[in-house]
């Protein structure tokens, strides 16, 4: 969403915003160097702590504490003296009391507020229609305008959509598309909140997982204020806009209590915010005011990047994907393939198997000193010699900056730059065909993008594999904490084969 509004100068702020930035920047490394010891995940772990189950697959919550919680909610229901500018909204507690505690988290439980245009949804509509399932998946997509005949019948693998509230009643300002983007969260509560327990708002042009998106959901108490998103991967976004904010094209997910509340808030709250002109800065400060702050998940993804995105994909963080946004703005994630059909086509490994999607799994052919980095689903890297997980985890600046921006950093986490040494550049194979095998296994294939093109690192060149399979296990993957490891168990010819398997207790991936 905040892409719509980034038409800023951005040059003129440019200069004093980064020096400020790099101020900031170095404040916060010396203040990192007085505490070596801190662990930079003390976000996340207090929530884990109170999820002690993290297996991935085990969609039971930890029923005791939360129906020792649910008095709570009756208390959260009945209080509230704030003003009602919508009647349908009752504060009574009808509304969240009809939820079950002891049930686990599942699709239906999910509410979807999209918030497009009638122009892009001629294109976009590919991109929704690979995740949505009809019938199935709740929610609705907001349009600024009636479709036009083209766009009708309304196809039925849509979600339904409604056709934005107008906002100018209440507001003064010529231009309303940040609010109306909010609004929709509002509209869309409206809409549909019989037994809902998460909200989540996104934009027309990104992909949701939905199998991986109700697991985390699952772990979470959806009975208490949750508001959960994820940062830019540019650095500068994040600052401009707001480290506070989930940035909401890749989707932000609001728990029940906290969906309530904000709706029930939200026209004062943009009377209040109405100098704004971000919808996700706007968002989060209503949030912000009503209690509750941003629980940052590493699956959720902006796509704050240009052109290539493929070594971020092929080097995804260690928590299962949930969302990827701006398939408009980077290049089609598969070479030879348009966006749409790139979209469907990663869609296809999807739908075997979300769990895996995107993992990043590392091994070693020791016998001609190659590395093996898996991409699940997308892609499959071999380098011509053995390298750590340690720096393989960082993905190949394969992109470019969201904004043109001279000064490092650049990004959220560290990244390798692309080179022309052999024994730093990889081979390229990309996802090409799954299919689940008599054994139980799921067996994907992937083929070679091009020719490498350069000397081989030393005197085993990879240059002749092709085609390579990876076997996994057709089990979801029930760690989230360790990554899973791999064998490479053939190499003849042309083709190699890698099976991916859990982890020994004592294993080095290096
Ligand atoms: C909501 O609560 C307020 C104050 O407690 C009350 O005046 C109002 O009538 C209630 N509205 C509904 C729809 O129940
Ligand atoms: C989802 O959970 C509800 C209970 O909250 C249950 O009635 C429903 O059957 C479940 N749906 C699926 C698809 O498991
Ligand atoms: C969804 O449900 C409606 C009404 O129950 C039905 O007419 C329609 O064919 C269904 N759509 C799909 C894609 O199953
Ligand atoms: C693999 O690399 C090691 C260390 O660089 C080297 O000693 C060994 O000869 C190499 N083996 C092959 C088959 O290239
Ligand atoms: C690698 O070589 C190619 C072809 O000579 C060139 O276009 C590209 O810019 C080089 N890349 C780097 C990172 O040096």
């Amino acid at each position: 969403m905040a892409s719509l509004n980034y038409n800023i100068d951005f040059g003129s702020v440019c200069k004093t915003q980064l020096i400020f930035c790099m101020v900031l920047y170095f404040v916060f490394i010396s203040l990192s160097n007085l505490y070596p010891s801190c662990p930079s995940s003390d976000f996340l772990s207090s929530f884990w702590k109170t999820a002690p189950d993290i297996s991935i697959s085990s969609r039971s919550v930890v029923s005791p504490t939360i129906s020792n919680d649910s008095p709570t909610i009756s208390a959260i229901s009945n209080d509230s003296p704030t003003i009602t500018n919508d009647p349908t909204i009752s504060n009574d507690s009808s509304t969240i009391s009809t939820i079950s505690n002891d049930s686990p988290t599942n699709l239906s439980h999910l509410v979807f507020g999209l918030v497009g245009s009638e122009l892009a949804w001629h294109h976009r509509k590919a991109y929704i229609e690979s995740w949505w399932r009809p019938n199935v998946t709740r929610g609705f997509l907001f349009l600024d305008k009636e479709p036009t005949a083209e766009l009708l019948p309304w196809s039925r693998a849509s979600p339904p959509y409604r056709i934005s509230e107008n906002l100018a009643t209440f507001l003064k300002k010529p231009d309303l598309t940040a609010q109306r983007i909010v609004h929709g969260i509002l509209e869309t509560f409206r809409e549909d909140h019989e037994n809902f327990r998460w909200l989540v708002m996104g934009d027309d042009d990104s992909i949701f997982f939905l199998d991986n998106i109700v697991e985390i959901l699952a772990k979470f108490d959806h009975t208490r204020y949750y508001y959960l998103g994820g940062h830019s991967e540019f650095i500068f976004s994040n600052y401009w806009f707001s480290f506070s904010q989930g940035f909401g094209g890749a989707g932000f997910i609001l728990s029940a209590p906290l969906a309530k509340a904000l709706a029930k808030d939200l026209e004062n709250c943009l009377r209040r915010y109405e100098h704004l002109e971000a919808a996700d800065l706007t968002a989060m400060s209503c949030i912000a005011d009503i209690g509750v702050s941003l629980t940052p998940l590493r699956g959720i993804h902006q796509m704050d990047m240009r052109g290539d995105a493929s070594g971020f994909l092929s080097s995804h963080p260690q928590f299962p994907l949930m969302s990827l946004h701006h398939f408009d703005m980077m290049e089609p994630i598969f070479p030879s393939m348009d966006r749409a059909k790139s979209t469907s086509h990663l869609m296809k490994a999807a739908k075997v198997d979300q769990s895996r999607m995107l993992q990043q799994t590392v091994c070693h052919h020791r016998q001609s000193n190659w590395t093996f980095s898996i991409s699940w689903g997308y892609s499959v890297h071999i380098y011509e010699r053995i390298m750590p997980r340690s720096y393989l985890q960082y993905p190949i600046e394969t992109f470019e900056t969201w904004l043109p921006n001279p000064t490092p950093p650049h990004y959220m986490f560290n990244t390798r730059l692309p080179s022309n040494d052999s024994c730093e550049a990889p081979h390229l194979f990309f996802f090409k065909s799954i299919k689940t095998t008599p054994k139980n296994d799921v067996f994907t294939s992937f083929s070679r993008a091009w020719s490498r093109g350069l000397l081989p690192c030393s005197s085993n060149s990879a240059e002749i594999i092709t085609k390579i399979n990876v076997i996994s296990p057709e089990t979801k993957r029930t760690e989230i904490e360790r990554c899973e490891c791999c064998d490479v168990v053939r190499v003849h010819g042309s083709k190699a084969t890698v099976k991916i398997r859990k982890c020994m207790s004592d294993e080095i991936i290096a």
